[in-house]
């Protein structure tokens, strides 16, 4: 994914550039990088790990760009780290994205005689520039652009320029304009506290920029003409207000969200005969309860599709379909794509989105933002339950029932009184957080729940965990369970009470331990379940909201307990805008 920035002015670059690192740095955290040129030199300071551990050298200059790495090609380490040079240290550049033929092409400029310094797709590009180059910089983009295939943004210096190339074809890009000094970054939170006006680039565009000037051009090289925007909201400072993990303290907002999220107006028109709920990880569970719920309550057909899959299996797509695309960071690359594809079928296109004016809330034909404020923690907690919220308003709203707003304070009462059994869910992870592996089962609306706790524990705790259906489990997961094998059941009292009750006893009649997620009241499910967290009643269709919260707070504190990086776990990254 990467976070790109650069910076043109009359000021220092270096600790620009590093604190725009840092707002982009929810986007990959692998390794960071700077390349600063002065003096007819590009010098540059390279670091595994975070950017904070870019700190510890200055470099001086007035045009930069820097870069903080989500590891796509070639490991992460300091050699793979951008920016790139070319051989003769004449040019620089950060990229984001894939270069799907960088294996040709890099077979074709070692027969050149082109030594490369790291494993990446990302270096072809800066050694092509080089070859490319005559007298003009942006002739020599233009010219190295026509070799790439796939994903990118990048930037590009020369060691003794005026002026900074970023192109963009499928992976965000944005321009700051300010006086005597021009930005391009991935996103505008990187920009932000210098300017609020910003240009976004569009897809096969090119932006050139000089201290005093921005032009923009297409891939032909044809100026074009561009809007400037003017923000008008301001980045919230997320602090961690005393608690141990950015997580924790998103866990802990959730009724409040809650409560935000309920104020969002929701004035749908209902010109669509089918839903299509596309996403991506936690997001895609969100649309899966939205897919139950709606027609549940609705009655009209709804699909729910992960969009990596959706946007290559040539879905069918009409224009009587609604087309929904829930997505925390607004920048996913699949989901994007998805929405791109089900425009380009004349559907209609609705985005539920967290991060205002992002890719796809700027792209799609409505935007209903979910209100969750800045999500820190690269796990998701309180986005997905603001999502459901959405997704709950959205549900009641096509089905003309107008109660929703009558259950809200007695849920968030429950929710806040689930909180404050924290140190309970403490307890009940110590006892399982040398667990290798965990079974997560649910069925009807439990079922994408248990997908997401599942998710939960794997991404923070790096703890195994398979969700199934739980009608599903004798088909073939059963095998798996034994002592070592702890099933997590979310067990509520609904509907198919009964029947995961039964698929409970089937566990342990196989020795299994079953922690179940029940009904206050529920004496029952004690007497054949190992540990039992009750969460309070709530009319059937609500169960997702509170049981979320004993999921959530179950993988914090195994993870707490195992001592990972619980806001920064290894291999992920925030925001996924590469396929
Ligand atoms: C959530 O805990 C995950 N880190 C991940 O699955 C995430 O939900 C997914 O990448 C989608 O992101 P989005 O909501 O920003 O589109
Ligand atoms: N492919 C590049 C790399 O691995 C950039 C990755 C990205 O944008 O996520 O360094």
């Amino acid at each position: 994914m990467c976070g790109i920035i650069g910076y043109i002015g009359e000021k220092e670059a270096n600790d620009i550039l590093i604190s725009g690192l840092e707002k982009l740095e929810y986007r990959g955290y692998d390794s960071a990088g700077v390349a600063i040129a002065h003096e007819s030199q590009i010098k540059i300071n390279k670091v595994k790990g975070r950017v904070e551990n870019l700190k510890s050298i200055t470099i001086i200059g007035n045009i930069g760009i820097a870069h903080t790495r989500w590891a796509t090609h070639g490991k992460p380490c300091q050699e793979n780290a951008h920016p790139f040079v070319d051989e003769t240290n004449n040019f620089a550049i950060v990229h984001n994205g894939i270069i799907e033929n960088y294996l040709e092409l890099k077979e074709e400029l070692s027969r050149e005689g082109v030594s490369f310094s790291s494993n990446t797709d990302s270096e072809i590009i800066v050694h092509l520039i080089a070859k490319n180059y005559h007298d003009n910089l942006k002739e020599a983009v233009l010219k190295t652009i026509k070799k790439l295939a796939g994903a990118y943004a990048f930037c590009v210096i020369k060691k003794d320029a005026s002026e900074i190339i970023g192109a963009r074809n499928g992976s965000p890009l944005v321009v700051g304009i300010a006086d005597s000094e021009n930005f391009l970054a991935s996103d505008v939170s990187a920009l932000i506290e210098h300017t609020k006006k910003v240009v976004y680039l569009n897809d096969f565009q090119i932006a050139e920029l000089k201290k005093d000037s921005c032009k923009v051009y297409n891939f032909d090289g044809v100026e074009e003409n561009y809007e400037i925007k003017e923000i008008n909201w301001t980045l919230e400072k997320a602090q961690k207000q005393g608690y141990k993990h950015f997580m924790l303290k998103e866990i802990f907002e959730q009724p409040d969200i809650i409560r935000e999220t309920m104020k969002v107006p929701i004035a749908i028109e209902k010109n669509f005969s089918r839903i299509i709920m596309v996403a991506c990880g936690t997001a895609s569970y969100a649309g899966l309860i939205g897919k139950y719920l709606i027609e549940k309550l609705a009655k009209i057909p709804v699909t729910y599709e992960i969009a990596s899959e959706f946007r290559y299996k040539e879905p069918l797509i009409s224009k009587e379909d609604l087309v929904v695309a829930i997505s925390q960071s607004g920048e996913t690359a699949d989901t994007l794509a998805a929405i791109r594809l089900a425009k380009e079928k004349g559907a209609k296109t609705l985005g539920i989105i967290n991060v205002i004016d992002s890719t796809i809330a700027r792209e799609v034909d409505k935007v209903i933002y979910t209100r969750a404020g800045p999500e820190i923690g690269v796990a998701s907690t309180k986005a997905f339950l603001s999502q459901l919220m959405i997704i709950y308003k959205l549900a009641f709203n096509l089905s003309d029932q107008e109660e929703l707003l009558e259950y809200i304070d007695d849920i968030i009462l429950k929710i806040k009184s689930i909180l404050s059994r924290s140190e309970e869910i403490k307890e009940l992870a110590h006892n399982y957080y040398l667990s290798h592996n965990f079974l997560y089962i649910g069925r009807n609306l439990s079922f994408p729940l248990a997908l997401e706790g599942a998710l939960k524990l794997k991404e923070i705790s790096y703890i195994h965990a398979e969700a199934y259906p739980a009608g599903e489990l004798k088909h073939g997961p059963i095998a798996l369970v034994s002592e070592e094998m702890p099933t997590l059941a979310i067990c509520p009292k609904d509907a198919v009470y009964p029947k995961t009750f039964s698929n409970i006893e089937e566990i342990k009649a196989r020795e299994g331990k079953v922690i179940s997620i029940a009904t206050e009241g529920d004496e029952d499910i004690k007497k054949i379940s190992d540990e039992v967290f009750y969460v309070p009643e709530v009319k059937e269709i609500f169960y997702p909201l509170i049981c979320c919260i004993p999921l959530q707070l179950f993988a914090y504190h195994i993870a707490d307990f195992k001592e990972c990086d619980i806001d920064k776990p290894r291999n992920l990254a925030k925001s996924v805008t590469v396929e």
